[in-house]
């Protein structure tokens, strides 16, 4: 009889890296709510229309359209395998009425021509892997065009003494470890290259699942740049920290000004 010679696999090996991703740093129902309420608030409807740019597995336009019957997305990337995975595993989820009103689209975003929409979404920093005044102002630009004359585009950032600096986080979440690794910073142009790592509790380990190279762009160069390319007005709402604890809330307040805190994470929202 053959003898057996299969090595256990390590968990690292079993892993998913997108779902691990879609586990540690992407809250769709809590992004929806604030582009929502945020909509709401300055707008007073609802918006229907929304594209995901950078949309990697296309997470939040699948959960929009099962936010309300009339909600339409587009989701944005240029990389097939990820949209492969996110057809595969988020749009196959959806109800058939569901999936037909998600539409996944391989591009990339300065070039993108989709119908015009209500909202825009650039999340968790994508856009800083535009590293030059050009072609940042040639993607707000063309988010502008592609924005209904009430749109509105939904940003976020950080900053902080933190920011500017080389630092692993870890976060231990259920059954495995993040980590974000900062990993090179580049003090004169701001620019810096960070890594995604996942730890197992069997000691595997899955390094550089996702890397970047960002520019670290401050608020006031995106609200310069967003103006410039034509939108009339930049909100900022920066994460409230528990002022006993320090730590930090699922609240975002509209503000001007960050204190000199070591770190700080804000969505941007630019009125067309
Ligand atoms: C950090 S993931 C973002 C995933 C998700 N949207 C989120 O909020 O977590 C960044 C994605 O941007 C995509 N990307 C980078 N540059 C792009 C470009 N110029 N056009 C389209 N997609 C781009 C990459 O392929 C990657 O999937």
């Amino acid at each position: 009889m053959a003898k057996k010679n299969k090595k256990k696999q390590t968990m690292a090996e079993r892993a998913d890296r997108h779902a691990l991703y879609q586990d540690s740093v992407q809250d769709s129902e809590f992004e929806l709510d604030f582009v929502e309420d945020t909509y709401k608030a300055i707008r007073n409807k609802k918006p229907v229309k929304l594209r995901e740019d950078f949309a990697g597995t296309a997470r939040s336009a699948c959960v929009w359209t099962k936010r309300g019957k009339s909600n339409q997305s587009w989701a944005v990337d240029f990389d097939k395998e990820v949209l492969d995975w996110g057809r595969a595993h988020n749009l196959k989820k959806l109800k058939p009425k569901q999936q037909a009103r998600v539409a996944l689209i391989e591009s990339d975003v300065l070039t993108v021509d989709t119908p015009s929409v209500d909202v825009v979404l650039a999340f968790n920093f994508s856009y800083w892997i535009l590293k030059n005044r050009k072609d940042l102002l040639a993607y707000f630009q063309s988010v502008h065009r592609s924005l209904n004359d009430d749109g509105l585009m939904f940003l976020d950032a950080f900053g902080g003494s933190q920011a500017h600096t080389t630092q692993v986080e870890k976060h231990k979440l259920d059954g495995f470890t993040y980590l974000w690794d900062q990993n090179k910073y580049n003090a004169l142009t701001q620019e810096m290259s960070c890594y995604i790592h996942f730890r197992f509790p069997d000691k595997s380990r899955l390094d550089k699942a996702f890397s970047y190279t960002w520019r670290l762009w401050g608020g006031s160069e995106i609200e310069d740049l967003l103006r410039e390319a034509g939108f009339s007005g930049v909100r900022f709402y920066v994460q409230k920290f528990d002022d006993e604890t320090e730590e930090a809330l699922d609240e975002f307040e509209e503000t001007r000004e960050v204190v000199d805190h070591e770190c700080w994470i804000a969505y941007i929202v630019a009125e067309k």
